[in-house]
C-alpha cells in the first residue's frame, strides 16, 4: 500500500506520515528532506541558488544524512523552497522518490506533489491542511521550543511565503490530487488529526477490497 501525505508547511503532514508508517509498519519518506539536503549542499559548496544549473549540481549528493539537524534549519527551508521550483532539481530527485514508492509491501511519502507527480496511483491520498496563522503559531512554538528567539509575524510572513512560492511555480505546484482526502487540522491536536487520517486509511483499504 503506498499512502501519499501532501500539504503545505507545518500543516502536520509529516507528524501524520510518521503515525501512519508506524502504524502500518511501512518505511516513510520526508521527501522535503531531499530538498532540504540540495538546498544544504548548495549553500556549503558556495553554490547560487538563483542559478538552476548551480542548483541541479547540488543535486549530485553521494549519501543523504536525513539526521543533520542543519536541514531543519529555516535558512536551508528558504532555499530548499526556492530551489524547489526549478524543473531540473526535480527531475533528478523523481526517481529516487519513485524507487522508495515501488519498494515491495508499499510506503508512505509525504511532500507538495507526491499524490499528483511521485505516486498518481497511490491507493490512499491525503491532503492536510491548516489556516496559515494556526500554522505559523505552531511553527513559531516549535522555534521556540529549540531556542530561537523569532517573530511570529515573521513566521507567518515566511509561511505565506513558502505557500505561495509552493502553489504558484509551474513545475509540480502544491495542489490536491482530486482523488485525495482533505483533511483540515486547524482545530486538531495530533491525536486527533492522526485518528481522522487513520480512518482515512481504513475506509480506504475497505473500499479497495470490497
Ligand atoms: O516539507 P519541507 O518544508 O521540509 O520542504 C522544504 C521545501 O521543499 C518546501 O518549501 C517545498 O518548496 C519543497 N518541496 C517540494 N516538493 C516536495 C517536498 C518539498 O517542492 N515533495
Amino acid at each position: 500500500m503506498i499512502i501519499a501525505v501532501d500539504g503545505p508547511a507545518a500543516s502536520g503532514k509529516g507528524t501524520i506520515a510518521r503515525a501512519l508508517a508506524a502504524r502500518y509498519a511501512l518505511p516513510h519518506l520526508d521527501t522535503g528532506l531531499l530538498y532540504r539536503a540540495v538546498g544544504y549542499n548548495l549553500l556549503q559548496t558556495g553554490g547560487d541558488p538563483e542559478s538552476e544549473f548551480s542548483a541541479l549540481r547540488a543535486c549530485d549528493i553521494a549519501q543523504i544524512d536525513f539526521a543533520d539537524p542543519e536541514l531543519k534549519s529555516e535558512a536551508v527551508g528558504s532555499v530548499a523552497s526556492r530551489i524547489s521550483a526549478y524543473p531540473a532539481v526535480r527531475r533528478a530527485l523523481l526517481e529516487r522518490q519513485q524507487r522508495f514508492a515501488a519498494m515491495p509491501g508499499g510506503a508512505v511519502l509525504d511532500g507538495r506533489d507526491i499524490g499528483t507527480v511521485i505516486a498518481p496511483g497511490a491507493e490512499v491520498k491525503l491532503f492536510v491542511t491548516a489556516a496559515p496563522e494556526v500554522r505559523a503559531r505552531r511553527r513559531f512554538e516549535e522555534l521556540g521550543r529549540l531556542g530561537l528567539n523569532v517573530h511570529y509575524d515573521d513566521v507567518l510572513l515566511d509561511i505565506r511565503a513558502r505557500d505561495a512560492r509552493d502553489s504558484e511555480r509551474a513545475a509540480a505546484p502544491l495542489r490536491q490530487a482530486p482523488d485525495a482526502h482533505l483533511l483540515d487540522t486547524s482545530a486538531l491536536g495530533i491525536e486527533e488529526a492522526t485518528a481522522r487520517a487513520v480512518a482515512i486509511v481504513e475506509a480506504a483499504r475497505s473500499g479497495a477490497s470490497a
